[in-house]
């Protein structure tokens, strides 16, 4: 997928999909938004010390970098599947700026991410285990059992084919009562469907730019 590297409005980097008309994050703040749907009404939100998570769409891999980091922080054990159609070329991967933005390890902790084989799992940190899986949502099932969900596919509008029932079934067909699922959308579809799934779905404030997010718990 061809791209370009963009500053975001809090200086960390996201990725624009000219083909798409899409970025890879908000434009406001590609750390700012992912902090505030993935860590902050995601992983913050889960009691536990053992979280398994599954991420759609790995592309640049910085929920990944600020799970590993949350996780190193709070002690909690983290085991992170993310799939990806698209894995972005390793020389794109090499200017994005979130390892130094983030945290005194971030550098390190980006590239041992990046650099963590595709297909099998890999113990990153003590307390944060990878394992990227180059596949397709459109067609292929996910397979494990997640407490929670971090649904970054690029835009309904942008990507519908990533947001149908077929999709949103193979996801909630990877939960368990109580799993959480989250994402930036609150799109009027995906909140019924995640409802007639057995979830009971939240609207909760969004990142700068965003007035809403979509937060949903598996009954
Ligand atoms: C919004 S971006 C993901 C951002 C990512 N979570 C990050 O932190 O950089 C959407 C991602 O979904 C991936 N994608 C697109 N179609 C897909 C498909 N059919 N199956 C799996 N992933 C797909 C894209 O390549 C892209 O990396």
């Amino acid at each position: 997928m061809d791209t370009k590297l963009i500053i975001s409005q809090d200086g960390s980097h996201t990725l624009y999909v000219p083909s798409l008309d899409e970025h890879y994050h908000s434009h406001f703040g590609a750390i700012t938004e992912s902090k505030h749907i993935f860590i902050g009404a995601g992983l913050a939100s889960l009691a536990g010390d053992k979280i398994s998570i599954l991420e759609v769409g790995f592309g640049t891999g910085l929920n990944a970098l600020l799970t590993a980091l949350y996780a190193g922080e709070h002690e909690i054990s983290v085991a992170y599947t993310s799939l990806e159609k698209y894995p972005l070329d390793p020389k794109i991967v090499q200017q994005l700026n979130y390892g130094v933005l983030t945290a005194s390890n971030g550098p390190e902790l980006f590239e041992a991410i990046h650099s963590a084989p595709w297909g099998s799992p890999v113990q990153i940190t003590e307390w944060f285990s990878l394992n990227k899986i180059q596949s397709d949502l459109t067609a292929d099932d996910p397979e494990g059992r997640f407490e929670l969900v971090f649904f970054d596919a690029f835009g309904p509008d942008k990507q519908p084919a990533m947001w149908t029932e077929e999709v949103i079934r193979r996801i909630a067909a990877v939960t368990r009562p109580g799993s959480v699922f989250v994402t930036y959308s609150a799109k009027g579809s995906l909140k019924r469907l995640l409802r007639a799934l057995g979830f009971d779905v939240t609207l909760l404030p969004g990142p700068p730019g965003k007035r809403v997010m979509t937060r949903a718990v598996k009954r």
